[in-house]
């Protein structure tokens, strides 16, 4: 793997758009009709956890956000989308982006993270199948994933994610 000059930044207001851009050159036309989007509207994302990855030259590279989701009473942050510019894939920048979210989520007091992903890959953060946590249809349970970020952060926790609204 090739390493690179990447800087990490929180988004701020002027990214967004071109954070949609590159979601939409990396994900399949039709992304925002996931199930996950649905948990995402009308909720604010945790900003804190809303990262840009720039190379030497402010070009975007890679972007992850973060949204919080419920299971029962319990919340838990939900992470993605990420992606990486495909000109800039296989040299680390979702690795770098996924460790800073683990790190920053951990710093800010969350207990558990999830996400919905190919386990091939999240495994190798250290992410698991989330047998007893369910995201709305349609959501292949394999690829329901989690961590907890402190010691027993998924016990106990169990049922269906739903949006993190009031
Ligand atoms: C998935 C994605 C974010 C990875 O970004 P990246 O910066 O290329 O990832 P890294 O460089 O940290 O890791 C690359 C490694 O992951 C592997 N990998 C990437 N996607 C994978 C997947 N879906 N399943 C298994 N392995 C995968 C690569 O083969 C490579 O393996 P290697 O380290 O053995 O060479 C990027 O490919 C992307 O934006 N894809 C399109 C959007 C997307 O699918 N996002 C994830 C939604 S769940």
């Amino acid at each position: 793997m090739q390493q690179t000059a990447i800087t990490l930044a929180t988004e701020t207001k002027d990214d967004w758009w071109e954070v949609e851009a590159l979601y939409d050159l990396c994900f399949a036309p039709g992304r925002t009709a996931l199930s996950s989007y649905r948990l995402r509207e009308g909720v604010a994302p945790i900003t804190d956890l809303c990262l840009t990855a720039r190379d030497q030259n402010g070009i975007l590279a890679g972007a992850v956000r973060n949204w919080p989701v419920r299971i029962g009473d319990k919340r838990a942050i939900l992470l993605g989308p990420i992606a990486v510019h495909p000109t800039r894939q296989g040299e680390g920048v979702a690795g770098i982006l996924m460790q800073a979210c683990l790190e920053r989520a951990r710093k800010t007091g969350w207990d558990r993270i999830m996400l919905v992903g190919d386990a091939p890959y999240y495994g190798r953060f250290g992410f698991e199948r989330l047998d007893s946590v369910t995201m709305p249809p349609p959501t292949n349970p394999d690829r329901v994933l989690g961590i907890a970020l402190t010691h027993g952060g998924w016990a106990g926790v169990t049922g269906a994610v739903s949006a993190d609204r009031d």
